[in-house]
Order: C-alpha cells, then structure tokens, then sequence
C-alpha cells in the first residue's frame, strides 16, 4: 500500500495547472452531463480540489440550488476559496470523505473525481456516499486505473519504474477498474460505466502530460523515492522525444454514474 498523498502548496498549485488544461476542462464538462442535476439540486462535490468542480456546478445550478463542497486538504481549500468566493451558493468546508458532516438523504446529487483512489478506507467513505444522498439521488463517481497509461519515452525501462515510484502516490492506483463491486457492496446501483481516455500528441502547458510529468518529478524526488538526477534525465527524454513530434501520452479514466434506490 502507499502513502496517501497530502498536498504541500506547491503540489496543490500543480494540481490547479492540470485541471486548467483543456483534457481536464473537457472531462469536467463530461462528470456534469452525465450527472444531470436539476437548477433546484442540493449537490455535493466531495474532495472538490482547487475548486473548478463546485463554481462550474454552481453556474449550471439556479437560485434554489446549491453546492456544498468538501476537501481534507487545507491547500487545495485555499484555492478553492479563492476561486468560489464570489459565488453565493456554494459552501466549502474542510471534511473527511470518510465521514461526510451532512445529514441523511441530505443531497439529490454528488460527485467525486479522481478522490477515492486517494482513499484507504474505500468502503466506509462509499457507504457515506450512500448515506448522504436521497433515494433516487445520482452520483458520478470517476477513478483511474493506472495500468491503462501509455506514455513513450526513449528509455522505456526508467519512465516504467518512475511511474511505478509514482503509484504510491495513492493507495488504490488501480480502482478505476475496480469500483463496480465496491458500489454495489454498499447499496448502490451502477447505471453506466465509460472510459475516458486523455491522449496528448504533445508535451506543453496545455496538455495533462506535461503537467503529470511535472507533479510526478515533485512527488517521487521530493518523497525520495528517485534521484533528482534520474528524474532530470527522463524530463530531458520526454522533451527530446517531444522534439522529435513523437510523443504519445493515453491515459484511461472510469466514470460511473450511480443511484441510491427509491426506497
Ligand atoms: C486529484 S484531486 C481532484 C479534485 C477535484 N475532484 C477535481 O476533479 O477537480 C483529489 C482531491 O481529493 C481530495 N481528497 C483525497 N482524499 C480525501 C478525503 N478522504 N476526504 C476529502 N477529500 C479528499 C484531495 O485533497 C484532492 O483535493
């Protein structure tokens, strides 16, 4: 099992650069078609990040709805205030997913992206997914399986044990695949599995490549997990492989659109 992953500043930052990204937008314009909520939903957006997720929900919502927006980590909470300030119905919070402060069948809708892959205790945090929503109530819950990452390189050898050092990032680097038995094992019906695959041709700030490559260096160097001179030497390769037109990044990500049974 790795260590789960709490953000320092910088890594939050770095974050915030990736869902700026065109791939990032886009999947976050997928998550809310196929969530679906109505003007008049309660939602919940359950580890919201640096906050595009809860202010792009609230545009959609209208005056009687609202976004309840929750995170563990403190310096993705600052960007999220900063970035949903301004808005009146949404209401951030610092909360466990394992331990949501919200009553029974509180919520119509929720939403968790890429946030229970970060979690060990999966099965308490799904059943107060279950909990929170109402009967009827729909969720899309979306997780990686890093398995599924194509991603070229000269040396094939390094970029595979840099990102294998990176999987410790979270504890479940493979739940994407995973997720249907655990859903249900809590009571609640999985309507509709897709993928999504984000496939870069190109190494620059506008692709989730490039800013991957960057939080992937931070985390493995600063957690000691690979030399910093080993990880220059694979950025230095990507770039040279980027140089030449030849880079090709896939990565496979599950959405699955779920709903708590009428009772
Ligand atoms: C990869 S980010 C995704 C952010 C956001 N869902 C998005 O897609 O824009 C994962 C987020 O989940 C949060 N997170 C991880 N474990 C959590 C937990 N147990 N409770 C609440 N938030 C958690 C992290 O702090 C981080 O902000």
């Amino acid at each position: 099992m790795g260590d789960t992953l709490e953000y320092t500043d910088e890594e939050a930052q770095q974050e915030e650069s990736t869902f700026k990204t065109p791939p990032a937008r886009a999947r976050r314009q997928l998550v809310r078609e196929r969530l679906d909520f109505q003007p008049d939903d309660n939602v919940l957006s359950i580890g919201c990040g640096p906050g595009f997720e809860p202010a792009e929900i609230a545009e959609g919502i209208g005056q009687n709805g609202h976004v309840h927006a929750i995170d563990q980590s403190e310096a993705m909470l600052t960007l999220a205030e900063q970035r949903c300030s301004s808005t009146s119905n949404i209401t951030l919070s610092r909360a466990d997913a394992v331990a949501l402060p919200f009553a029974d069948d509180a919520f119509d809708a929720a939403v968790a992206v890429q946030v229970y892959e970060y979690i060990e205790n999966l099965d308490t945090a799904l059943a107060e997914l279950a909990r929170i929503l109402r009967p009827g109530g729909r969720a899309v819950v979306y997780d990686t399986d890093f398995d599924s990452l194509i991603w070229h390189a000269t040396d094939q050898e390094r970029i595979g044990a840099i990102c294998e050092a990176f999987n410790d990032h979270c504890p479940r680097p493979h739940l994407g695949s995973q997720l249907a038995p655990h859903l249900r094992n809590v009571g609640l019906a999985v309507e509709w599995v897709e993928p999504n695959s984000i496939l870069n041709t190109r190494l620059d700030e506008e692709t989730f490549a490039y800013h991957l490559m960057e939080a992937i260096k931070t985390y493995v160097v600063t957690r000691g997990k690979i030399t910093e001179d080993v990880a220059t030497a694979w950025i230095d390769d990507l770039q040279e492989t980027d140089d030449l037109g030849n880079t090709f990044f896939n990565l496979t990500q599950y959405l699955y659109v779920i709903q708590k049974p009428n009772e």
